[in-house]
């Protein structure tokens, strides 16, 4: 580890947890022991959560994770494969002697988050827990019951851990959130499958080859999950899903987001991604004038009020170039499905009469050499 990392100004006090930066792990293979977790202290996490528990050890099937393109999993590896028992008695002691703020996970029914809250709360050795909900119904009702069970045995705060799948989100938040301290959004998306073409043979090994998809083709889901909880509930957010860059993580903070957890970036790229994207964070914050991580939670809906363009009459939004950023890749002129962009001796032409103005090539440009401008 390099002990130089700067993560000053990163403090944050989450139901008086104090963590020295808000970039935890998430529960996964990066959290799955004592030995990950050691390593995810060494490399800068904030908060260590832990693989998720429950009290029947999962029978994982293999192969269990694969990356279906760049940025992106399929994993099919259930919960931890370590007796809770075990987990409790020698993992754990290990784990709260790293320093940092312990969040323990656990899973699924009433009865096992009852088993398992009973279990937490004798040893001592945790700061929070969060329960995840992905295996079971997802209706408000059974929600309620399953935040009560695992509350009702704990003295520390129960975040739950919430999955995409969740259609009513409203109905949801409205059921548990005098019940649970806080959300963790959002658990992978699925079930999801991909497989190979020759053999006909799906890339996981579970009954059905089926998986959950994670990392950068989720973020936007997790935002929207993140924006929608910081507006419906009264208690902090934990944001998950698809980071990254540090602009990801200023994204999610931004959305309401009071920390973030990493994980495929992490199985990716390695556990000192932690401490990067909080040394990262710690500049990005003061480039831009933002003291602290309070400063920067739910920036996003302060400014939701004010529509993106509101157009005068007869006003309407076509691209824009600056030519001299421009490398004439010719990205633009092939993805306009309208024939709308043209380039003649290097001069960029917009047919009015054929442009839609729907903004693709401005967000595809590599060179951000367009903009949307307003012409009457
Ligand atoms: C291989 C793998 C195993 C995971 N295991 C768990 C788990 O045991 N419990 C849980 O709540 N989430 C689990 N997750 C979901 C992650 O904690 C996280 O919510 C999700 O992957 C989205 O974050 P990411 O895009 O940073 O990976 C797992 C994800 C992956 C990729
Ligand atoms: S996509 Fe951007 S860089 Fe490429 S030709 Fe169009 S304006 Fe130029
Ligand atoms: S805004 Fe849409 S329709 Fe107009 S030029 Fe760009 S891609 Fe074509």
């Amino acid at each position: 580890m390099d002990s130089t990392l700067k993560v000053a100004n990163l403090e944050t006090k989450i139901c008086n947890i104090e963590f020295p930066n808000p970039i935890w792990t998430a529960a996964g293979p990066t959290s799955a022991n004592a030995e990950m977790l050691r390593q995810a202290a060494a490399c800068g996490a904030g908060g260590l959560v832990t693989k998720t528990i429950s009290v029947q050890p999962a029978r994982v099937p293999i192969p269990n994770i694969y990356s279906p393109f760049s940025g992106s999993l399929l994993n099919a590896e259930l919960w931890s494969e370590i007796h809770y028992r075990d987990f409790i008695d020698k993992e754990l002691p290990q784990i709260k002697s790293l320093g940092l703020p312990v969040i323990a996970s656990v899973g699924y029914s009433p009865d096992d988050l009852k088993i398992l809250g009973q279990a937490l709360e004798k040893s001592g050795l945790v700061d929070a827990i969060e329960f995840s909900i992905h295996y079971i119904g997802k209706d408000a009702e059974n929600l309620k019951r399953t935040a009560i069970a695992i509350k009702d045995q704990v003295s520390v705060p129960v975040f739950a851990k919430l999955s995409p799948s969740i259609s009513d989100l409203k109905s949801a938040i409205q059921a548990i959130d005098d019940i649970v301290d806080g959300y963790v959004a959002i658990n992978s998306v699925g079930p999801a499958l991909d497989f190979n073409v020759e053999t006909l043979q799906p890339y996981l090994g579970s009954e059905d080859g089926r998986g959950w998809l994670s990392g950068r083709s989720i973020l936007p889901i997790g935002l929207h999950f993140v924006a929608s909880i910081y507006s419906l509930a009264q208690k902090p957010v934990i944001g998950v899903g698809g980071i990254s860059s540090v602009l990801d993580v200023v994204k999610y903070l931004m959305a309401g987001a009071s920390a973030v957890q990493i994980c495929s970036l992490a199985i990716l790229k390695g556990q000192q991604v932690y401490g990067e994207l909080a040394q990262q964070l710690s500049e990005w914050m003061e480039e831009h004038g933002y003291p602290n991580i309070e400063s920067l939670k739910g920036a996003f809906h302060r400014q939701q009020a004010r529509k993106l363009y509101v157009l005068k009459e007869g006003a309407q939004l076509y691209p824009s170039i600056q030519i001299e950023q421009c490398n004439f890749c010719d990205r633009c002129v092939r993805s306009c499905l309208h024939h709308a962009i043209r380039f003649e001796e290097q001069k960029f032409l917009v047919d009015r009469s054929r442009c839609v103005s729907c903004g693709l090539c401005i967000s595809l440009c590599p060179k951000s050499a367009l903009t949307l401008e307003e012409l009457s």
